[in-house]
């Protein structure tokens, strides 16, 4: 891919090179490994599993296992953990470490079956523990985390500076925000 494109750049997070500032975002049901192949053949700088239930992979899951496929795959690879038990997270990431070149926490999916459980978005409306889940993975593996977030739960809690800030602290490589509240499918691009 041509990156003298004034949108497109190499990226660097962590310690790991990206070809270009293209990436595939994590979706449910769609970026597979097939998928995956398909979006690298065709340039994207890296690709991102979907969002993968630490809580599974903590209990042995083998169907989730299959979700980390990354068989003939070319790097980099982010793998995308979600789930609000920090003790699950901490192994998940140890677990997806060998096979993830840059892990990332979904703080931004606001999916019934998962806020239901304190999972993804639902972590905008407990601070501590998101900026706590993103610390205790930090410290479990040494491959760069990134964080996905919203800009926050509703128009009463917008919390990206506040969590954006502190999750700088804990030293992440990154954090991407979706520029949209969970409760409402509002659309602000001056956001970021
Ligand atoms: C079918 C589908 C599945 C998705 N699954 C995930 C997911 O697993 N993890 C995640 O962080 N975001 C997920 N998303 C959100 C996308 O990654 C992305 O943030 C969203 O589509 C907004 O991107 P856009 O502004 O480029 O449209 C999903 C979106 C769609 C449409």
């Amino acid at each position: 891919m041509n990156t003298s494109n004034k949108l497109l750049h190499k990226l660097k997070i962590g310690d790991v090179e990206l070809e270009n500032n293209l990436i595939l975002a994590p979706m449910a049901g769609i970026t597979d490994l097939p998928f995956r192949l398909i979006c690298k053949e065709y340039g994207a700088g890296a690709v991102c599993t979907e969002m993968i239930s630490a809580k599974a992979l903590f209990y042995g899951d083998e169907k989730t296992k299959l979700l980390l496929n990354t068989n003939g795959e070319k790097r980099p690879i982010i793998v995308q953990l979600f789930g609000s038990d920090v003790e699950a997270m901490k192994a998940a990431s140890k677990y997806v470490e060998n096979i993830a070149d840059i892990i990332d926490i979904n703080m931004g999916c606001p999916a019934p079956k998962v806020v239901k459980n304190g999972d993804g978005s639902k972590l905008l409306l407990d601070i501590d523990l998101a900026v706590n889940i993103a610390k205790e993975v930090v410290k479990s593996v040494s491959k760069p985390v990134t964080v996905k977030i919203r800009k926050g739960w509703d128009d009463n809690h917008i919390v990206y500076e506040e969590l954006g800030k502190r999750l700088e602290d804990v030293r992440s490589k990154g954090y991407n925000i979706t520029s949209e509240e969970q409760k409402k499918n509002i659309s602000e691009e001056n956001v970021i």
